[in-house]
């Protein structure tokens, strides 16, 4: 197998915990990716962080076929991303671990979600019977169970276009179509590390209610401190599995 990208979304910028860190940068075809390049117990992980370091790229302006195919290009197999989310399904509460096992696209055509646009690149269809990576799903679990951690094992993740958050009865109705959480970036992501023939799995925290489900107004404040109060579990929670 070859090396590990962790992809940090809102308040998961900074890798920290690894040793012999380098930052790079890397060209392809689709852009330019900034990274860091580090270890953990003896394992290679790459480190990209989703809004760029300082949290100034919103979901809908990410250029993810730059990112996917630059950690293919750098040799990356497997990848393990971070999400927050909102809670639609009464089960999952702030706090919480959601390992999404599918998701619903409610993204809009702004986000280029193909590398097969025609052409040189031809047309592709991509099975998505199964979108998330089985075998690192299953790592992530046998890891948190390690650590005491819960998470919901399995989860039907909405990815809406953003970055405003959703109305209530958009909410009603991801929920009557079987969303439990949502959230902005996952899709196109997983759909790219699909056509690249990478692993795939995301840790879904759950920072807020979904709008109608909590009778406040929606602050993106609330989300980044929520993620800033999980980050150390999520670390912990991602390196063991890096380890495993
Ligand atoms: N909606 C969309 N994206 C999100 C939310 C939400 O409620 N919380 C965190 N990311």
């Amino acid at each position: 197998m070859g090396d590990i990208a962790i992809i940090g979304g809102t308040g998961l910028c900074d890798p920290k915990m690894l040793s012999h860190v380098t930052s790079g940068q890397m060209e392809n075809f689709y852009g330019t990716i900034r990274f860091t390049r580090g270890t953990y117990k003896g394992k290679n992980v790459i480190f990209l962080a989703r809004h760029g370091k300082y949290h100034s790229i919103p979901p809908h302006l990410i250029n993810y076929r730059a990112n996917i195919l630059g950690l293919k290009k750098l040799g990356v197999s497997a990848i393990l991303s971070t999400t927050a989310v909102g809670a639609i399904n009464p089960d999952d509460q702030p706090n919480d671990f959601v390992l999404p096992n599918q998701f619903i696209d409610f993204t809009s055509h702004s986000r280029h979600g193909s590398f097969f646009d025609g052409g040189i690149n031809g047309v592709v269809h991509v099975d998505m019977t199964e979108p998330f990576c089985p075998t690192l799903r299953e790592a992530v679990l046998e890891s948190a169970s390690e650590l005491g951690y819960d998470v919901h094992p399995t989860g039907t993740y909405v990815c809406t276009e953003g970055p405003r958050f959703e109305t209530p009865t958009e909410i009603r109705m991801f929920g009557m179509l079987g969303g439990d959480v949502v959230g902005m970036t996952c899709v196109p992501e997983v759909c790219l590390a699909r056509e690249a023939e990478m692993c795939y799995a995301t840790i879904s925290i759950v920072t807020n209610y979904a709008a109608g489900i909590t009778k406040r107004p929606m602050e993106h404040k609330e989300v980044v401190e929520q993620m800033e109060q999980n980050a150390e579990r999520l670390r912990r929670l991602i390196l063991h599995t890096v380890e495993l």
